[in-house]
């Protein structure tokens, strides 16, 4: 297999660290641009990378995809990029819109300006399930309408917009995979799967927006790695990277009390702007195209998060 210099930008964060690891075992060369940024721990992310930094074929940079001059250094000679930097929080994107759209839209616009000027062979791009919004299609199609429903989705799907003119315009090869709620070792903590299973661990109760009927399609991170090194080598546009069913917010919260043997207990509360009502993912195109096939089901994803959390606590 040819091994190639790979871009991961936002490599030091949840998806795009493993990502990274994947590469380097792979024996392809990897540089990743991340600017620690302020949303969450960055304990959470030097943990991330610190197996990485042994690695003679890994390198990290300190910097912004917003900085020409460090992204254009970064890109030299690269082959693939694999585009994850982002500000990911919806409830920080109604909060703060404009950092959203600086980081997720103009920050993709320059990422893919300089690939087209360093001549990279494909640009694959963390695109996400929120571009749908509240569609009463189900499953998913990478067809259905797109009515983002919070300025992450609308910053989202904006991106992927440009990925596709960026290909249809000026040439340049790039893939757009819409991840469905991803889950793992390093998850990032503002996610459900991440708060549940601490307060699990500890006994308290959990909080739910809503009556936890709301429902998702939770995709196990060794999926979504597969679905990226698949992208470098086949298809090209739009994909639904999902787990292909979905269960709720509340059966989600059993299961974890459940294989935790927790005490804790379930409170519902009120639904917050821009969650939405529920998630399911055609993955039909990417199997067909991609030859993608997720290999963790979301039960026993589950039980692999549960035990690295046990076995990591302090
Ligand atoms: N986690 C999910 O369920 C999910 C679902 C759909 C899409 N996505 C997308 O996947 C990608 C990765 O998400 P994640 O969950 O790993 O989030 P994350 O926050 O853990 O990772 C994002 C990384 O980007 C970095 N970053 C932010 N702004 C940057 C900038 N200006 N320059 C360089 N780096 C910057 C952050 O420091 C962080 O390490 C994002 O694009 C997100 O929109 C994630």
């Amino acid at each position: 297999m040819s091994h190639f210099k790979c871009l991961v930008t936002g490599g030091a964060g949840f998806i795009g660290s493993h990502i990274s690891r994947r590469l380097v075992e792979l024996g392809h060369e990897v540089i990743c641009l991340d600017n620690f940024d302020d949303y969450y721990d960055n304990r959470l992310k030097e943990d991330n990378i610190r197996p990485l930094l042994a690695c003679s074929n890994y390198r990290l940079v300190r910097g912004s995809i917003l900085d020409e001059k460090i992204l254009e250094e970064c890109i030299k000679d690269i082959d693939f990029i694999f585009h994850n930097a982002a500000r990911p929080g919806i409830r920080e994107s109604i909060k703060n819109p404009m950092l959203t759209h600086e980081v997720n839209t103009t920050g993709t616009l320059r990422v893919l300006e300089a690939a087209l000027a360093a001549n990279v062979k494909k640009v694959i791009y963390a695109s996400s399930s929120s571009v749908y919004g509240n569609v009463d299609q189900f499953p998913l199609k990478e067809t259905s309408p797109t009515r983002p429903i919070s300025p992450y989705g609308a910053s989202k799907l904006c991106a992927e917009n440009y990925c596709e003119i960026y290909r249809e315009v000026y040439g340049l090869k790039t893939i757009s995979l819409r991840y469905f709620t991803v889950f793992g070792p390093g998850i990032r903590p503002d996610l459900a799967i991440s708060i549940f299973t601490r307060k699990a661990l500890a006994g308290e109760d959990i909080d739910i927006f809503g009556d936890g009927n709301k429902s998702r399609d939770f995709t196990y991170i060794d999926n979504v790695i597969d679905a990226n090194i698949l992208a470098m080598t086949r298809g090209m546009g739009v994909y639904n990277i999902g787990g292909g069913h979905s269960i709720t917010i509340d059966e989600l919260a059993r299961s974890i009390i459940r294989l935790t043997s927790s005490s804790s207990k379930i409170i519902y509360g009120k639904n917050v702007p821009g969650d939405v009502e529920r998630t399911m993912a055609d993955i039909d195109k990417a199997r067909r195209e991609l030859g993608y096939m997720p290999k963790v089901d979301v039960t026993e994803g589950l039980k692999k998060y549960i035990d690295f959390v046990q076995a990591n606590r302090p």
